[in-house]
């Protein structure tokens, strides 16, 4: 697919010197980061955007990737290329987020309609900008190759442009990438390797959170999370997001609350389980926010550590909010949300829950137990359930279920 003009054009973007150098001699030039100020993204970035670095944003389609995108982008000297939507419609849209009522912002921000990427480089590199957005990096196209916007080819291949205007210039880029349902063809997983910042935005089905993370970060730590809220006015930084997760919390069988840690953060949620008799021979389990095979082996521990009765038993588990757990001091607390359910027996709604469950139904102490406590304590939570108190799931089942509300 890539033809041997294509690999002309390569050269002819980087007319770097190939010749070796010493690497005692290499200089590396102190990057100083653009701070946006929204905290949230500053964190999951490493502390603000890298010049010349390039960052693919992924996400659902009308997750708010262009949303967050146009609210950070207004904040700097920057060019906006608008592949998808017209010049009109991103103007009434900024005027909806009130992105323009600073001078600055009105003075500083541009826009570009246009999916050529070589007409997009051409404009880029003038007005000395320092970020180019481009929304999104699927309709952008050469005509230095045949496929359709989007294709494999394509997309590789503008984003290797992109990529080489970032480093060249110093210019920081953010491409928008869409994920598609059936698992992304053309999409991020394509560029994964050739940006320096993975960054992905999600949320619960239908919530208005919106966590943003990244898995891979040439300039920062990749497991930090930003959370922001979805509303009239863009994308809002969340900045107690334990206490927004837990506000619509009500008592009931099957929940518990977990303290865990995203990045350096300590983040209470809440742990919801469903247990209902299994209709079919085999019983099933779901879950969102915890990988599935994590559930299966806990909820095989339950049932052989602590004997709660889930042979017949569906199980589901959700992480209110839309967290994607992947740490293991979540575990206790799964298995105590799944009893709960199974026992019909309310959890008191003043305890959490944090430990790591063994298969032979041990609990241990997870990383920065203490860290996760106090923001326990500062939500007003009175019942710790943890390693310190109890060392078997049999003995944590029967603590927490016995809990007077
Ligand atoms: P958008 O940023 O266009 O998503 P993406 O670029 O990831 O496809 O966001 C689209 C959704 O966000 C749309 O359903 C409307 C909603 N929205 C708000 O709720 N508040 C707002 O201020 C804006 C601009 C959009
Ligand atoms: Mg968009």
């Amino acid at each position: 697919m890539v033809s041997t003009e294509n690999s002309k054009q390569r050269t002819a973007i980087s007319q770097k010197a190939t010749k070796p150098q010493k690497l005692s001699e290499a200089v590396s030039k102190p990057l100083k980061r653009l701070q946006t100020g929204v905290e949230e993204m500053d964190r999951v970035l490493g502390g603000g955007i890298v010049p010349g670095s390039i960052v693919l944003l992924a996400g659902d389609p009308g997750i708010g990737k262009s949303t967050l995108l146009l609210q950070i982008a207004s904040l700097f000297k920057s060019l906006y290329i608008a592949g998808e939507e017209s010049t009109g419609q991103v103007r009434l849209r900024s005027d909806r987020l009130g992105i323009l009522k600073e001078k600055k912002s009105r003075d500083n921000f541009y826009i570009l309609a246009e999916t050529d990427v070589d007409n997009v480089l051409q404009a880029a590199k003038e007005n000395g900008f320092q970020i180019l957005v481009v929304d999104s990096i699927q309709t952008m196209v050469t005509e230095d190759l045949d496929g359709v916007a989007g294709s494999v080819g394509q997309v590789r291949e503008t984003a290797y442009r992109l990529t080489r205007l970032a480093k060249e210039n110093t210019l920081a880029v953010f491409l928008v990438g869409h994920v598609t349902k059936e698992g992304a063809i053309a999409g991020p997983k394509v560029l994964e390797h050739m940006v320096d910042t993975v960054l992905y935005l999600q949320g619960e089905e239908g919530g208005h959170f919106r966590i943003l993370s990244a898995s891979k970060n040439r300039f920062g730590p990749v497991d930090e999370v930003g959370i922001f809220e979805m509303g009239e006015a863009g994308m809002q930084e969340v900045k107690n997001p334990s206490r927004e997760f837990l506000a619509d919390r009500i008592s009931a069988p099957g929940s518990v609350v977990v303290p865990v840690m995203e990045g350096s953060r300590p983040i209470l949620t809440e742990i919801q389980a469903l247990v209902n008799p299994s209709n079919f021979g085999l019983p099933i389990r779901r879950s969102l926010g915890i990988e599935l095979n994590r559930l299966q082996i806990l909820v095989a521990t339950l049932m052989k550590r602590a004997a709660v009765p889930l042979a017949n038993q569906d199980v589901f588990v959700n992480v209110a909010g839309g967290l994607q757990l992947k740490e293991r001091g979540a575990d206790l607390g799964v298995c105590l949300a799944v009893a709960s359910s199974a026992a019909d027996k309310v959890i008191s709604k003043s305890t959490v829950a944090v430990g790591e469950v063994g298969l032979l139904g041990e609990i241990r102490q997870p990383p920065a137990l203490e860290k996760r406590l106090q923001e326990a304590k500062r939500l007003g939570f009175k019942n710790f359930i943890t390693s310190q108190k109890v060392k078997t799931l049999r003995e944590a089942v029967k603590l927490a279920l016995d809990f007077k509300s």
